[in-house]
């Protein structure tokens, strides 16, 4: 066993009675699909985020799929994306029967949006940024180009629920944001599991039909589609993980606290990840929230650095396990190497550079002290360090 592990999905006490205690309140009701719990999340997530609705899919690559249904985008139209995401981004857009563009990024590794807006032609019907690794993009500019252009903002922001730009959660944007609760993610269910906020009734009304085959009333089919809703049990779970989410973001910031400050001093040989600070809100302005800053989730941490596979080698034999999300750019997949469309030349230098270092919330202080001490000497060369 390393002595720092990359991910730790094991549930101990008390949570774990707490979870088996939701699944047998399920069990006693017998709601197995859309239950009562199912609604209950719906309306807690929709709160949080700060949008009227949240429809229950049965996981981020549906909600990206069913938004950009109920959105009726398909053959023809083409949707602007980062280069830099899990490929689910992309093939939500191809399985609808669109095009994606892929947009290079900025140094924070999110959709740049100058980049977006350069790929821009009259087939585009939506820009689809990607919070990258629970970090925030650029919202003002995105949400200032999609007004102009009178484009659809479709967010995803799988990697990055509570993050917040100036104060407002990231779902809180786009015409339609989507989001993945898989066990990876920072509000995890014990499998597949996805949401779509809106502020559209209408939106919210075909989210319905098209997460059960396209019927209305459960019975007639207007749109063909999947069964794509997701399960009471997994909902159930997602209402205790919720109550634990505070505690548990809270234990990656100071995590991360603990590697940026240990690290910042790197800065030419290693790149940290930064939160950005904005201007005071105007008086009276509506932010949502408690201060203007952006507010990363730290799905995961990302490090950038030339010498990224020495690094890695020299953290593994010292028992650290890191890794590189998501090492091939979305248009670099084979599925779409040849026809690809965008630009992604920084995205190109740095997807080679990135490294994440773990973060999850059961690691102790002493143990992220220790990855610190081990990236240090990888640069400095010098001492050997004790575990
Ligand atoms: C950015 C991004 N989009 C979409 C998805 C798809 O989510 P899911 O795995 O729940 O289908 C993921 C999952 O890792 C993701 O990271």
């Amino acid at each position: 066993m390393p002595a720092v592990r990359f991910l730790d999905l094991s549930v101990s006490q008390p949570q774990r009675a707490e979870l088996l205690a939701a699944v047998e309140r399920v069990l006693a009701h017998g709601k197995l699909i859309i239950g009562p719990e199912v609604e209950e999340l719906e309306g807690k997530l929709a709160a949080r985020v700060g949008r009227r609705f949240a429809v229950g899919v049965g996981s981020g690559t549906d909600a990206l799929y069913l938004a950009l249904r109920a959105a009726d985008i398909g053959p023809g139209d083409e949707v602007i994306t980062t280069s830099m995401s899990w490929i689910a981004t992309a093939n939500a857009i191809a399985l609808v029967g669109a095009t994606p563009v892929f947009a290079d990024v900025r140094e924070d590794l999110n959709i740049d949006p100058a980049s977006a807006a350069g790929l821009i032609t009259n087939k585009t019907r939506a820009i689809l940024p990607v919070h990258n690794q629970g970090k925030p993009c650029a919202m003002d500019e995105l949400v200032e180009i999609c007004r102009q252009r009178k484009l659809l903002l479709i967010e995803d922001c799988a990697q990055a629920f509570d993050a917040e730009y100036k104060g407002r959660k990231v779902g809180a944007f786009g015409d339609l944001a989507c989001l993945s609760m898989n066990p990876m993610k920072v509000l995890a269910a014990l499998g597949e599991a996805g949401m779509v906020f809106t502020d559209s009734v209408e939106w919210r009304d075909k989210l319905h039909a098209l997460r059960y085959n396209g019927t209305l009333n459960r019975e007639d089919c207007h749109w063909p589609s999947h069964n794509g809703r997701l399960d009471t049990i997994q909902a159930a779970m997602l209402l205790c993980r919720l109550d634990q989410l505070d505690a548990c973001l809270a234990r990656r910031r100071q995590i991360a606290e603990i590697y940026s400050r240990g690290l910042v001093d790197l800065t030419g040989q290693l790149e940290i990840p930064r939160e950005e600070q904005h201007p005071p809100a105007e008086p009276g302005a509506q932010t949502g929230g408690t201060h203007r800053g952006s507010r990363d989730v730290y799905y995961t941490y990302t490090i950038r650095t030339a010498r990224r596979d020495e690094l890695m080698r020299h953290l593994e034999d010292h028992g650290i396990e890191s890794r590189v999300r998501h090492p091939i750019l979305m248009p670099c997949h084979t599925a779409y190497r040849d026809a690809a469309r965008g630009s992604w030349t920084r995205a190109e230098r740095w997807v080679k550079e990135i490294l994440c270092l773990p973060v999850h919330e059961k690691l102790t202080d002493e143990q992220a002290h220790y990855v610190v001490r081990c990236v240090r000497e990888f640069f400095d060369g010098a001492r050997k360090v004790k575990r």
